[in-house]
């Protein structure tokens, strides 16, 4: 983990509320998918956690939905050449193992953007299944990050793109054929439910919890969360993914 001054190269708006902020960091700082950054926002003392989307030598991308005033700051003020300091990479991400050749990833709303750092890690080696839910067409966006999946479902609660119903219904859909040898997901906390009902226990499912943070790095305690087995983890530090059967959802 490095904190580092970034350098806003370019801080776009991508779908409705959200935007697309590439920074160059001044050095190479090597990332995993599903790893993420604490962005500092100006006049904020508690920095944003954002899931690292792409890393590209000296140069990151994060994607984020407008949501609070913090994020609200960042699409508002942060121009091209600004700075920003910020946190990177955190958290432990996302791992498949060598034998695990057919990776199905499912993603909800802001859940989508540590999913297509995992797209960019796997895609063409092994066979990834990619089940994207949106609310509407209008929230619909990196879909040429998400095209680089061998396989790609859209899904839209409104049916107004691809597939009608949530990402999870539309992998379930699916689960017998492509039967994938792992799953990736991030999403809100009832799709990840309604992901652990569907096919918990079937196959091994590592979910990304979205959890508020204060520090980020494990010192704070903010985040944390509970373990089937009685104990807590800390989301920022021994996460954010965790096999799915192994928190409280
Ligand atoms: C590991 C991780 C990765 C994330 N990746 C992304 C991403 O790639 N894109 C994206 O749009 N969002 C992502 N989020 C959620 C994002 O951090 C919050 O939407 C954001 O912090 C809201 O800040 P705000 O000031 O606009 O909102 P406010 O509601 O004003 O925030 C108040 C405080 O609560 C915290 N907070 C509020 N909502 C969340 C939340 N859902 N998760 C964590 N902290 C929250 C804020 O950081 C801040 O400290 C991620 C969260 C985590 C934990
Ligand atoms: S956010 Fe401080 S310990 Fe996790």
């Amino acid at each position: 983990m490095r904190e580092i001054t970034a350098t806003v190269l370019e801080n776009k708006p991508i779908a409705r509320g959200v935007y697309s902020l590439t920074f160059a960091c001044g050095t190479e700082i090597k990332a995993r998918p599903g790893q993420f950054a604490m962005i500092g926002v100006r006049g904020f003392p508690l920095r944003r956690p954002l899931a690292i989307c792409k890393s590209e030598g000296e140069r990151f991308t994060v994607c984020y939905r407008v949501k609070g005033e913090g994020t609200g700051c960042l699409a508002a003020d942060y121009k091209i050449g600004e700075k920003l300091s910020v946190l990177l990479p955190l958290g432990n991400g996302f791992y498949a193992g060598e034998n695990e050749k057919k990776i199905a990833l499912v993603g909800g709303g802001a859940g989508i953007f540590p999913l297509i750092s995992a797209i960019r890690e796997y895609s063409p080696d092994r066979e990834v299944y990619a089940y994207m839910g949106f609310r509407s067409r209008e929230d619909l966006c990196m879909e040429y990050e998400l095209r680089r999946a061998k396989s790609l479902t859209i899904a839209t609660d409104d049916g107004s793109e691809g597939f009608c119903g949530t990402a999870v219904e539309a992998f379930a859909k699916d689960l017998k054929e492509v039967a994938p040898d792992v799953v990736f997901a991030c999403g809100p906390t009832p799709m990840l439910r309604a992901l652990k009902a569907k096919a918990g226990g079937k196959i091994p499912i590592y979910v990304s919890l979205e959890e508020r943070m204060g520090c980020g790095i494990g010192a704070c305690l903010v985040c944390v969360c509970n373990k089937t087995d009685g104990k807590h983890a800390r989301v920022c530090k021994d996460g954010p993914v965790f096999e799915i059967g192994d928190v409280s959802l």
